[in-house]
């Protein structure tokens, strides 16, 4: 079903080819990933299992433009389930390749599944990594490119050369101590990263360090640094020793572009910037430091690499470039005001990114949806609207499609506008409104900055505020040209307000983009849902679906086939 489909799909594209000879279509891309334990890559200078993607940490770039098909079979030879997520993939009318627990079964040990998804209708910079059992902690993530299709211009010249750069805090120990850690303590909340990697590698000059990251820049020439925070639980301020940058993309929008000193980056986000080689031969530091906590230059949970120009002799030398107080919200909260949607510039598509805009738009549902931390029985969880998500062990999407949620979830149940007075488990699943827009208002209880996330759909980025959300603060918003993005920071003790135009059916997952947040409960599932049965409307169930839960187990030996009236297939 889903190849004829898919056919049927390639066969427009080529009518459509013939018309218009614009190269809408995509390319297929096929992608084997053997994910594995490796010991021996030690990123810094103790033995612990990091998950590798054929031997690499980080895992290889999905390297895609607009439109393409991307087939990626994963092979799970880890000891336990396994699902990646493409975080910020938009997955049209797919969810079934979305790769988390409420959409997909894992992928046990010892087998192989593989992914099929269009990056259709975008642009930018992303990143991948694992979805479930704490495991991104231990690695498996990577770098997502989606360029543009040559027929619409890039806002700005061709750089020299493009370079990824993901960089997270990491733990120093096995992440599944650490996930034992969350699990059972009280104060699991309080387990600090270890160091702050730069592509897998360690702080320059760190004793902790085996190597450090380096990129070779030729003087005078200009360079497009997609930089992610892959990391658990910290956002890290980015700079570069004597060097501005300039702000062009994020998350698939392209920005207006803003001149740099620095740059605040959160957990799940992704930034390009260009940096051009402008200074005399010679080699500088790259420096992340992470953002609310106090630390000192020399502590290995500041990142630091080295902009090596190719001509240079010298080695890095001098303090490390000072960055904003990490406590200042002021600062980093009027950076993000000043991150705009650039209107006029065309992305996935020719027509500007401002024709569609939301100047004038009505919306049909409000969500206050307020993040802290609860105890329920004894244990250390995070809720939203004081709910824990309860992950089960059926994915929301498999029972949704075959029993219309019964026995899995209660649509509806979670409170979307108010705070349950008892802190309590529960599986969360919300209507949203098909074709409606949306305005999801982000409330930040936590002493911490939190970061969201909604799969499936671009946040317009509306709002940010300190203390109380009201409908007041209505008239603080930017309804002219909020930028687009997928994961948008919270402040402590703030808000931060979004829209989303809720244009694509199907099961998506709402997160907290902390780890630990997410592992231990902040998260929903937003059903968005078209009673049009016509596949061209919502993709059928891959051919390849895995089943599990109430649905038995396909993977299992000798289990018992599901019954066709299940799976339509
Ligand atoms: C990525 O794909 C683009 C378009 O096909 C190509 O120009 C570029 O060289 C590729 N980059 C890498 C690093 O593979
Ligand atoms: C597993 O890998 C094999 C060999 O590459 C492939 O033919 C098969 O389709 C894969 N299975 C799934 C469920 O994707
Ligand atoms: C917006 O993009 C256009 C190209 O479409 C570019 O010429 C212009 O400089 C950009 N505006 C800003 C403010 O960056
Ligand atoms: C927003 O979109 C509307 C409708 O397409 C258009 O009339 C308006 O000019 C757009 N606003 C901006 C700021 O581009
Ligand atoms: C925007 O909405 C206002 C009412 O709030 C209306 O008067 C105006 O005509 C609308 N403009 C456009 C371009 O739709
Ligand atoms: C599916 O469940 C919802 C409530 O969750 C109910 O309103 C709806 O009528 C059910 N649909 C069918 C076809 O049973
Ligand atoms: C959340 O639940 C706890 C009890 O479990 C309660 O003490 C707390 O007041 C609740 N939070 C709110 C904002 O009502």
């Amino acid at each position: 079903m889903a190849s004829s489909s898919k056919q049927k799909w390639l066969f427009a594209c080529v009518t459509l080819l013939t018309i218009f000879i614009t190269g809408a279509c995509g390319i297929d891309i096929f992608l084997e990933w053997n994910v594995a334990i490796d010991s021996t890559i030690k990123p810094v200078s103790v033995d612990q299992p990091v998950i590798t993607i054929n031997g690499m940490f980080p895992g290889p770039l999905i390297n895609s433009t607009t439109n393409d098909f991307v087939h990626v079979n994963v092979f799970n030879n880890l000891d336990e389930p396994l699902l990646f997520t493409w975080n910020g993939i938009q997955q049209r009318l797919n969810s079934w390749q979305d790769g988390v627990s409420g959409t997909n079964c894992p992928i046990l040990p010892g087998t192989n599944w593989t992914y099929v998804f269009q990056v259709k209708d975008q642009i930018g910079s992303y990143s991948y990594f694992p979805s479930i059992n704490f495991q991104k902690a231990g690695g498996g993530f990577g770098p997502i490119r989606v360029n543009n299709r040559i027929v619409i211009a890039v806002p700005f010249p061709k750089p020299e050369a493009e370079f990824d750069l993901l960089i997270g805090d990491w733990f120093s120990n096995d992440y599944k101590e650490t996930r034992i850690i969350m699990d059972t303590s009280l104060t699991a909340d309080d387990a600090v990263p270890d160091v702050m990697l730069m592509n897998g590698k360690g702080p320059h000059g760190h004793q902790m360090s085996k190597t450090y990251e380096s990129f070779t820049v030729t003087k005078g020439k200009t360079y497009r640094f997609r930089i992610s925070n892959v990391g658990s639980v910290f956002s890290f301020n980015f700079r570069i020793q004597n060097h501005k940058m300039v702000l062009v993309e994020t998350e698939g929008s392209y920005t207006n572009q803003i001149t740099l000193d620095s740059l605040d980056v959160h957990v799940g986000q992704s930034y390009s910037v260009l940096v051009t080689a402008d200074q005399d031969d010679a080699d500088y530091y790259m420096v992340a430091s992470p953002k609310w906590f106090n630390t000192y230059d020399s502590s290995s949970l500041v990142g630091v690499g080295v902009l090596h120009y190719s001509n240079s002799n010298s080695q890095v030398s001098g303090p490390l470039p000072s960055g904003p107080d990490p406590f200042d919200v002021e600062f980093s909260m009027n950076q993000a005001k000043s991150v705009r949607w650039n209107l006029t510039t065309g992305a996935a598509r020719p027509n500007p990114q401002g024709t569609f805009n939301v100047t004038n738009v009505t919306l049909s549902q409000n969500f206050l949806l307020q993040g802290s931390k609860g105890e329920i029985n004894g244990k250390r969880r995070y809720v939203v609207n004081n709910v824990s998500y309860l992950t089960v062990d059926t994915p929301l999407k498999l029972a949704d499609q075959f029993v219309n949620g019964s026995g899995v979830y209660q649509l509806d149940w979670f409170p979307t506008n108010s705070v349950n007075t008892e802190a309590e488990y529960g599986v969360s699943v919300s209507t949203g409104i098909h074709k409606g827009w949306i305005e999801l208002v982000f409330i930040n209880k936590l002493d911490v900055i939190d970061c969201w996330h909604l799969d499936g759909f671009g946040f317009h980025v509306v709002g940010f505020g300190n203390g109380d959300w009201t409908p007041e603060s209505r008239t603080t918003y930017n309804l002219f040209d909020p930028v687009v993005r997928s994961t948008v920071q919270v402040y402590p003790g703030g808000w931060t307000a979004v829209y989303a135009f809720l244009d694509n059916p199907g099961m998506w997952n709402l997160r907290s983009q902390s780890l630990k947040n997410w592992y231990l409960g902040q998260e929903l599932y937003i059903r968005v849902h078209n009673d049009d049965p016509n596949p061209a409307k919502e993709r059928p169930p891959p051919g390849n679906l895995l089943l599990c839960g109430i649905f038995g187990d396909s993977d299992a030996p000798g289990s018992e086939p599901a019954p066709a009236s299940w799976t339509g297939l």
